[in-house]
This record gives C-alpha cells, sequence and structure tokens, in this order.
C-alpha cells in the first residue's frame, strides 16, 4: 500500500514537472534565437528565489546567460534586458510593440474583479487629457486653500510636535484630494473606501519576499476585493447621477462609458467598477513616487548647510514669492531642479522600466515572445552622476552635466513616459514651498539615508523604519 502510494506521488511530481518543463520550453523556444530561461528551482512555481534580492540575482544571471534572459515566477514570464542599447530601443518602441500599463498588472495581477486585467484599460490617455491648464489651476488653488488647515491639525494647537513624516504628509496629501480628481461630493461620501482600495491593491503587492508569498496571493488578495466592493457600492450612485461642475470626474465617467461601447469590452459591464478601478490606478501612479519626492525633498531641505550653494539658491527663490499660484510656482527652477536632484538620489531601485510585449519582440539576437513582461535594467545608469551619495541639485541648474537620457529616466521615456510629469511638478513645488514657510522641519531620525530599503525593485527607496521629524509652527 505505501508502496503503491509512494509510486503514485512520484508518477506525479514527474508529470508536473515534465508539463512544466513542456510549457517552459513552449513558451520561450519556438524562435531559432529566444532568450536564455531562468527557469526555476521549484516547477510550476517557476524561480520564486529570484525576487528575494532581484539585485544580485540579476547580476548573477547576466553573468551566467549575458544581457537579455527570461525569468519564470509564479506563472509570468519576465524579460530582464540589461544592454542600453536596447533599452533605448524598447523605450522607443511603438504601442504595436509594447505597452506600459498591462506588465503592472501582469506582474503584480492588479486586476479588478471578474478577471477584468488592468491593462486593457490605461489610465495614461485619460490623465493626459486631463492636464489642462484651468484643472491645474483648480488643483494649485485647492493646495493653497487647504494645506494651512492640514498642517495646523498635525499641531493641534502646539507649537511643535514630534511626527512620523511620511505617514503625515502621506495624510494631508490624501486629506487634500489633489490626486485623485474626484469631486468633493465623491471625495466626502467615499474617499475613504477609495483610499482603502487603493492600499489594499498596493500593499498586495509591496513585498516580494518569500516569507510575505502567502499572504501576498491569498490574503490581501481577499481584503482589496473587499474594500472595492465597498467603494464600488458608494461610488455607484455618483456614477449614475453624474456630478456637474467637474471636469475631472466626468472625464472619467465618460471615458469608461466609451470603453465599455467598444466590442472588445462587452464583458465588462459595469461603469462604476470601470471609473473605480481608473481612480485605483491615478492615484497607484500619481501617490507613491509625489508623496516620497516631496517628503525625502523636505527632509534634503532642512538638513542643507545654510551657507550651501543649494540652501542658498533654494531659500532666495521660496523667500521671493508673496502669493502661492500656478504662475508663481511655474517658474521655481532651483526648487524643479533639486525635484529631478531628490528623484535621482532616491530613486536606486534595481527596475528602472517595465513593458509588456504585445507582439513578439525582436532584440539584438534574441526575440522576446508576445506576453513576456519586460523589465528595463540598463547597465551602467548607477554611474551616470558623480558623487552620488550627495545632495546637489546644482548639478541639474549649472546644465554642466551631460547624461543619457535614456540612463536617467526619473519619469522614463518615450511614448510611456509620466503621463503626470507636468503636475507632478507643480504639486511637488506648492506643497514643499507652502510647506517650508508653514513650518520649520528638524530630522530626529538621524541617518535615515541609511536604513532604506536597498532591494526595492521599483520607485524611490521606502525607508525601513518611521522618520520621525520636529515640526515648529512658523505662525
Ligand atoms: C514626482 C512624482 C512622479 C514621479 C517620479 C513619476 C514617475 C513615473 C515613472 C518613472 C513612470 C513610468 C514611465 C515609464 O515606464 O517610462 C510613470 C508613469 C506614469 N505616471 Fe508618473 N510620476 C510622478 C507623478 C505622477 C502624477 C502626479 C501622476 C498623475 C497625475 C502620474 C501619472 C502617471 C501615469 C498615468 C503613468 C503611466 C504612463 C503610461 O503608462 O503611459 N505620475 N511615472
Amino acid at each position: 500500500m505505501l508502496f503503491a502510494s509512494l509510486a503514485v506521488g512520484i508518477v506525479a511530481i514527474l508529470f508536473f514537472v515534465w508539463r512544466h518543463r513542456a510549457n517552459t520550453s513552449r513558451k520561450l523556444n519556438f524562435r531559432p534565437h529566444s532568450p536564455a530561461v531562468v527557469a526555476g528551482v521549484v516547477p510550476l512555481l517557476g524561480n520564486i528565489t529570484a525576487l528575494t534580492n532581484a539585485k544580485k540575482s540579476i547580476l548573477e544571471y547576466q553573468q551566467k546567460f549575458g544581457t537579455t534572459f527570461t525569468i519564470y515566477v509564479l506563472k509570468r514570464w519576465i524579460t530582464v534586458v540589461c544592454d542600453p542599447r536596447h533599452v533605448k530601443k524598447i523605450y522607443r518602441m511603438p504601442d504595436d510593440k509594447v505597452t506600459s500599463w498591462p506588465a503592472l498588472a501582469t506582474l503584480f495581477d492588479i486586476s479588478v474583479r471578474y478577471g477584468w486585467k488592468s491593462g486593457r484599460f490605461s489610465i495614461a490617455p485619460i490623465v493626459s487629457a486631463l492636464m489642462t491648464p484651468s484643472i491645474l489651476r483648480s488643483q494649485i488653488d485647492r493646495i493653497n486653500n487647504r494645506l494651512h488647515n492640514q498642517v495646523q491639525a498635525l499641531f493641534s494647537g502646539n507649537d511643535t510636535v514630534t511626527v512620523d513624516f511620511f505617514k503625515s504628509i502621506s495624510t494631508i496629501v490624501t486629506n487634500m484630494n489633489i490626486l485623485a480628481f474626484t469631486t468633493e461630493e465623491v471625495f466626502d461620501a467615499c474617499g475613504t473606501e477609495i483610499a482603502e482600495s487603493f492600499y489594499a491593491v498596493m500593499n498586495a503587492s509591496k513585498k516580494p519576499a518569500p516569507k510575505d508569498m502567502v499572504k501576498m496571493i491569498f490574503g490581501m488578495k481577499l481584503d482589496r476585493h473587499y474594500a472595492f466592493d465597498r467603494a464600488v457600492k458608494k461610488l455607484d450612485k455618483f456614477v449614475q447621477n453624474e456630478p456637474r461642475n467637474d471636469g475631472a470626474f466626468s472625464h472619467i465617467i465618460e471615458q469608461a462609458r466609451i470603453e465599455l461601447q467598444k466590442p472588445e469590452n462587452q464583458d465588462v459591464d459595469n461603469a462604476t467598477e470601470l471609473v473605480l478601478h481608473y481612480i485605483i490606478n491615478f492615484l497607484q501612479a500619481a501617490h507613491i513616487n509625489t508623496l516620497q519626492t516631496i517628503c525625502y525633498l523636505l527632509l534634503e531641505y532642512s538638513e542643507l548647510d545654510t551657507q550651501s550653494e543649494a540652501y542658498k539658491q533654494m531659500s532666495q527663490e521660496i523667500d521671493s514669492i508673496s502669493e502661492l499660484s500656478y504662475d508663481s510656482v511655474l517658474d521655481l527652477l532651483c526648487v524643479e531642479s533639486s525635484i529631478v536632484e531628490t528623484i535621482r538620489k532616491y530613486k536606486r531601485s534595481v527596475v528602472k522600466g517595465l513593458r509588456y510585449a504585445e507582439s513578439d519582440v525582436p532584440i539584438g539576437e534574441h526575440v522576446i515572445p508576445k506576453g513576456n513582461v519586460i523589465v528595463l535594467v540598463p547597465n551602467g545608469s548607477e554611474n551616470v552622476f558623480t558623487q552620488q551619495a550627495t545632495f546637489k541639485p546644482e548639478r541639474f541648474v549649472d546644465e554642466k552635466v551631460e547624461f543619457d537620457k535614456y540612463l536617467f529616466t526619473p519619469f522614463g521615456r518615450g511614448r510611456h513616459s509620466c503621463a503626470g510629469e507636468r503636475y507632478a511638478f507643480l504639486l511637488v513645488k506648492t506643497i514643499v514651498v507652502k510647506m517650508i514657510k508653514e513650518c520649520k522641519i528638524e530630522v530626529e531620525t538621524k541617518g535615515y539615508q541609511n536604513v532604506l530599503n536597498e532591494k526595492q525593485l521599483f520607485n524611490l527607496l521606502n525607508p525601513l523604519a518611521p522618520v520621525m521629524v520636529k515640526l515648529k509652527s512658523l505662525y
């Protein structure tokens, strides 16, 4: 009996391994020059160990397989491209070859209910259409009108207060409702649910280490579906009775309806879910990067030597502004270069760009098969600048630095570069200037720069522990 069960077990394992190998080779070897495959240490799951320290794994695999290779992880086919010439070529490819949004959706399964793939519904064109001067002006006015009260709420009547900086700024940015572009009405009625479902989606894909894998795959999926359902219920009446006088929200609803009328989207029948999906993707694209840029820039500014060039230039610009407005922040060139410098200093994560192969993508002597996620990790991008640990915005003001625009990509490149770049500059400039005028910031957690998540795959590096700051009211 024992022998029979053992034999059945072994046959089953051999069958799975055989199926896995067959799939692997079918997917990758149908062309003579397909990339090398790092198929995996655990059949079916693939090479999940590559996720524990992606930076190290990518270096190792490069040495073993060359500058283009494919990893198979949890049913995802990920081709890593490290040769800068190929990276540039991919950035410049048109949409019938590579797209952007489906890459994220495939990697993290950021799909909403009923099996939709969010990749089908990119927020990018909607964001681009919303970047009109009148909408941007209204957003800047909104910050201007609300930030003071938000900061004062942190002090709750005291002159000084010590706070977890990233958390506090996140709350302020969320409460001002400047990233989701939803109406007051919608925001008051279901802003919390929208924010919760956003965080549930983000948390579900935040920590790719194996010990969190089970939670990532199963636990958070349930949480985010629950949060998503709640938000849909709340949002529904606003979509059904479209609110007036709000260009942005009406525009999102209109786009959702247009999408749903297309023959290829007949399987999707709920406009509210699509609207929520757009809003969540909006937050995803906008919130984290913007928030972290604001925080790191304020921390850097508060620690600058008052005699340094950077401090003098920034302070001079900030002091020269008496009235904050869309027009007055447009020309803050020193603050602008300190934004780029902040992103340079803190965006040390390994993945510089993500694309999805919409058709077979020929790259050098390889062909990346249709359906693979393409991860761009250009060799040498980390060496573009000298004195990397120093915060030196002058390097951009002086325009002395010459660098390859495809190696340093703070907002991405090509047709899928950041759709909100212009808004991001306005937003960060306005909040930073206003915060500096509102309060004096003293960093309590000294050396926070040394405890950032160096293993992070995307975006600016997260601090691994709260960064505490003392705020002194200047009012
Ligand atoms: C400092 C803040 C920000 C940074 C550093 C940043 C950076 C980026 C980067 C690196 C990408 C990927 C580009 C690529 O793959 O080539 C991206 C995409 C995107 N960003 Fe931003 N972003 C910021 C703020 C914003 C804001 C405020 C919005 C919206 C209002 C926004 C909307 C988007 C969208 C929609 C995409 C997707 C573009 C596409 O798929 O075609 N971003 N961003």
